[in-house]
């Protein structure tokens, strides 16, 4: 099946899934599968010690996780299907199909978590006493569970896509759902999660509650507490989770955390990481001990900040690190599968394509063809001239503006770039598909938005696309002699 091309123009097309996800999981983990576990403890400890203290606090912290979770954290849950749907259909499509049943599995889970935060938080007020508090604080257990069960799922699915397993052989759910990284990252996510939602309570603990008083006392060691006790899984599971990524992920991890541009930071970037995660266990273990001390907001403040920095780099270190592929092994990141490639080399990719404007390359629609195969083959990752821009990665390796990229050599680079650069999917198309393409990012170079269609508007037409080709090769042209005049010069000057 295949669906049309998604175009953002400069942003990028992944720049929406990004920031929506993103976005999702932090919320997700700090204040749902992390915070509801240390809300219903503090429920917990105001039952058992008959100190209704505890019961405020947990409420007020309640608040803020309950607003938080059902409105943004639930729209950009949604807004993750809507957005993965319009960027990749065809990976998710893929994806559906190995995890149908575990996704309607998930569903109901999640349901079930929606209404349960609603009884939790609304009835707080009024199942106060007796069994009816009880049941309440049961209420809350199970939400905690629930939470932790679809995150769960999806992590599953999260760890199918790095490394399948031994699904590439043998296509059953179990196979995909239990993959080589699935228990590694799930323990690392549960327990940084932990330490995300005792860090968010522990700050809340410094202003919800009074200055000297028991009750700020009593939570912020019960919070440091809880984000000590998490930090030793978290970095067990994340040094697991590190030795289980397969090599040609590791050697992706430079260009993921930093572009390759910043490549040489990637060592001081890693470590800046580590030691604000370590920083964040040392604040905790003094506010352990001392938890009377005054530290002031912005010492509260900063390990949220931290731990969310953490998760938001790790997630974009994930998704970066199992290119050239969607599904490891499986489909490319530029949505074509692996076993599809013969087929696509012999015929070209637009023949197979529904939603293009050419079908095959002819010299009168050049330009035109090169930009669908750009948008099949190249625009999941790079813009046109926007962000990680085609048009800068040439200009970086071919020279300025005022020369003309060279033709063969651009051939012979994207012919062999998933070798030069092993993020990067090999070409899928065939020659002549390459030839358009060439054609078109040169184009690129001296007209950076030409008039191509988007949208079932106009394409080029043949008389533009004459004119664009004829501009490049004049380009070329004056090149040429300007070379030949310099090197006719240096012959005088040398003869002389
Ligand atoms: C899976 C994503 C992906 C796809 C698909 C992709 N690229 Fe790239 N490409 C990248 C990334 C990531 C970089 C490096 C960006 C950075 O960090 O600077 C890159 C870099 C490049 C560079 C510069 C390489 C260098 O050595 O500096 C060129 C040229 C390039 N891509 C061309 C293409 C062309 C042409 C296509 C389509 C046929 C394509 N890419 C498809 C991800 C991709």
């Amino acid at each position: 099946m295949d669906f049309p091309i998604f175009d953002l123009g400069w942003v990028g097309n992944r720049f929406l899934f990004v920031v929506i996800a993103i976005t999702h999981v932090l919320i997700n983990h700090a204040l749902a599968v992390g915070l509801a576990p240390v809300v219903v403890g503090m429920e917990f400890l105001g039952i058992k010690q008959q100190n209704p203290q505890w019961d405020r606090l947990a409420y007020k912290i309640m608040k803020v996780a309950f607003i938080v979770t059902t409105t943004v954290g639930a729209m950009t849950g949604v807004g993750i299907w809507f957005s993965a749907s319009l960027v990749n259909p065809n990976s998710i499509g893929s994806l559906i199909r190995v995890f149908f049943s575990a996704w309607f599995f998930e569903w109901i889970i999640f349901v079930t978590e929606v209404v349960l935060i609603m009884f939790y938080y609304l009835t707080w007020d009024k199942w106060t006493k007796g069994r009816a508090k009880l049941n309440h604080f049961k209420v809350g257990y199970g939400l905690a569970v629930f939470s932790w069960i679809t995150m769960a799922v999806i992590v599953s699915i999260l760890g199918f896509m790095m490394d399948p397993g031994n699904w590439n052989a043998e296509k059953s759910l179990l196979n995909g759902f239990a993959n080589p990284i699935y228990l590694p990252q799930l323990i690392f996510r549960t327990f940084l999660a932990g330490m995300m939602g005792a860090s968010f309570a522990l700050a809340c603990t410094y202003f919800f509650t009074e200055k000297g008083s028991e009750i700020r006392a009593k939570a912020t060691r019960f919070t440091s507490g809880w984000l000590l006790i998490c930090a030793v899984p978290t970095i067990a599971g994340g040094l697991w989770y590190w030795n289980v990524i397969p090599d040609m992920m590791v050697n992706n991890m430079s260009v993921a955390v930093g572009t390759q541009q910043f490549q040489n930071w990637y060592d001081m970037l890693s470590k800046l990481l580590v030691g604000g995660v370590l920083g964040v266990i040392a604040f905790a273990f003094v506010t352990y001990f001392k938890p009377t001390w005054n530290y002031g907001k912005w010492a509260f403040v900063a390990p949220i900040l931290i731990l969310w920095g953490t998760l938001g780099m790790f997630e974009r270190v994930r998704e970066f690190i199992r290119k050239p592929y969607v599904i490891g092994g499986y489909m490319y990141s530029n949505t074509y599968r692996v076993e599809d490639y013969p087929l696509l080399k012999q015929d070209g990719i637009l023949k197979h394509a529904s939603f293009v404007s050419t079908k095959e390359v002819t010299d009168d629609n050049l330009v035109e063809a090169g930009k669908n195969v750009f948008m099949l083959a190249c625009s999941r990752c790079h813009t046109a001239n926007g962000v990680n821009a085609i048009t800068d990665k040439f200009r970086n390796m071919y020279g300025t503006i005022d020369e003309p990229w060279n033709a063969d050599a651009m051939k012979t680079y994207i012919k062999n770039m998933h070798n030069a650069r092993y993020f990067m999917p090999p070409f899928p198309g065939n020659d002549k598909e390459l030839d358009a393409l060439v054609s078109y990012i040169k184009v690129l170079q001296y007209f950076p938005d030409p008039q191509t269609h988007t949208f079932g508007q106009t394409a080029i037409s043949k008389e533009e696309n004459a004119r664009l080709l004829d501009f490049v090769k004049a380009m070329e042209q004056k090149q040429e002699e300007l070379a030949r005049t310099k090197r006719s010069e240096d012959v005088r000057l040398s003869v002389r």
